[in-house]
């Protein structure tokens, strides 16, 4: 291998693009092609990023031998396929999330990357935000003491993505803001209080706003605008209650859109301190000092370059200078828990994970 990892992109939509933009950070790192079904998007985004090679079949972009590894960053119904494919063409492969459609496809592109042995990471990309990184830091030099319940919040008043488009549309996305957005927190809470064996679920998944498509009014729109003979059958909020184990507890609400303010954090009790990591703002611990109830603000440099820092890391790990930092068996834990939080709701009691 060169002394740079050669990547191919597989779908060059706004991640993609992102990928693109972020890999060019990274000095170990070259992308030498770019896979769209979108002719137009694909000449476009070659022309952008500079990328020579393009393939409009993503298997004619895995058979290329200048190519070690691959950013899947498609619609998530194509995660399992790509992944898998590329795999077993002897690609390394960066998975964007959510990791695929259910627990049992992520066991399915785990026993492939088992039989290929190659690297294959999640892009859980929260677990770089340097605000993140600090949490991390304070929950192991054992500020919080014994973790025993866990709080994410995830409201968007109205921020439902692409309605009508593929991000809306089941089959291809597999749920709504709980499979969508959710996902990055369960799993960042997860890694956080390094929890990773959840049991229990009680969960509720609600459709409030999507339908019909003409009603829904909003102030923006990622990945729109609204398609309005397009199909909204996915969650748009949902609410839970999981249990690890015995001692440990995890409450969620997120919403895509629902009738309150914008909010979203994630808050970690401990029987020493509990610590609150907001979007907005620095994380705050809350604690004891000398005998006194304290709240310490945490200062941190926010550079932000979460991306870049996590493709540096996925190809460090190609070139075997370091670990993936989100690993496959992680992101199947995470579908596990998304599996039984539908399940959950649909059976209208608690499940087992
Ligand atoms: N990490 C994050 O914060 C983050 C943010 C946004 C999206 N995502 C994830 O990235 C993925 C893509 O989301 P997006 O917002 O970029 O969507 P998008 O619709 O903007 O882009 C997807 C692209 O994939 C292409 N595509 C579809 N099927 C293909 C195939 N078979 N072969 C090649 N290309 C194909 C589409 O033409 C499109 O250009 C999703 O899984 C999403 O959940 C992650």
């Amino acid at each position: 291998m060169s002394d740079k990892v050669k990547i191919g992109i597989i779908g060059v939509g706004t991640i993609g693009s992102v990928h693109a933009n972020n890999y060019a950070k990274v000095a170990n790192a070259e992308v030498v092609a770019l896979c769209d079904i979108l002719p137009d998007r694909l000449a476009e985004k070659a022309k952008t990023h500079n990328v020579a090679k393009t393939y409009a079949d993503y298997n004619a972009l895995l058979a290329d031998p200048e190519i070690d590894a691959v950013s899947v960053c498609v619609p998530n119904d194509m995660h399992a396929p790509i992944a898998i494919a590329a795999l077993n063409a002897g690609k390394h492969v960066m998975l964007e999330k959510p990791m695929t459609l259910s627990a049992e496809l992520g066991k399915q592109i785990l026993a492939a990357r088992d039989a290929a042995g190659k690297q294959l990471q999640m892009g859980m990309v929260w677990r770089q935000n340097p605000k993140a990184r600090l949490v991390k830091e304070v929950i192991e030099n054992g500020r919080l003491g014994n973790i025993y319940q866990i709080r994410v919040k995830l409201i968007r008043r109205r921020g439902i993505p692409g309605l009508g488009g593929w991000f809306t549309t089941k089959a291809k996305s597999g749920g709504g803001g709980l499979i969508d957005i959710a996902v990055h927190f369960l799993d960042l809470v997860m890694y956080l209080a390094d929890k990773w064996e959840p049991t229990k679920v009680s969960a509720k998944t609600y459709s409030k706003f999507g339908n019909p498509i003409n009603d829904y009014h909003y102030v923006s729109m990622w990945a729109g605008p609204p398609k309005a003979d397009g199909v909204f059958d996915v969650d748009d909020y949902a609410a839970g209650f999981v249990r690890f184990g015995t001692e440990t507890t995890l409450s969620f609400e997120v919403a895509w859109a629902c009738n309150a303010e914008d909010e979203s954090y994630v808050e970690i009790l401990g029987d020493k301190g509990g610590i609150k990591m907001d979007v907005e703002g620095d994380p705050i611990l809350s604690t004891e000092y000398d005998n006194r109830i304290a709240d310490i603000v945490l200062k941190y440099d926010n550079k932000n370059e979460n991306f870049a820092e996590e493709l540096r890391m996925f190809c460090d790990a190609v070139q075997g200078k370091g670990e993936v930092p989100a690993t496959g068996e992680q992101g199947v834990v995470a579908m596990r828990l998304l599996d039984a939080i539908y399940k959950s709701s649909e059976l209208n009691c608690e499940v087992d994970v």
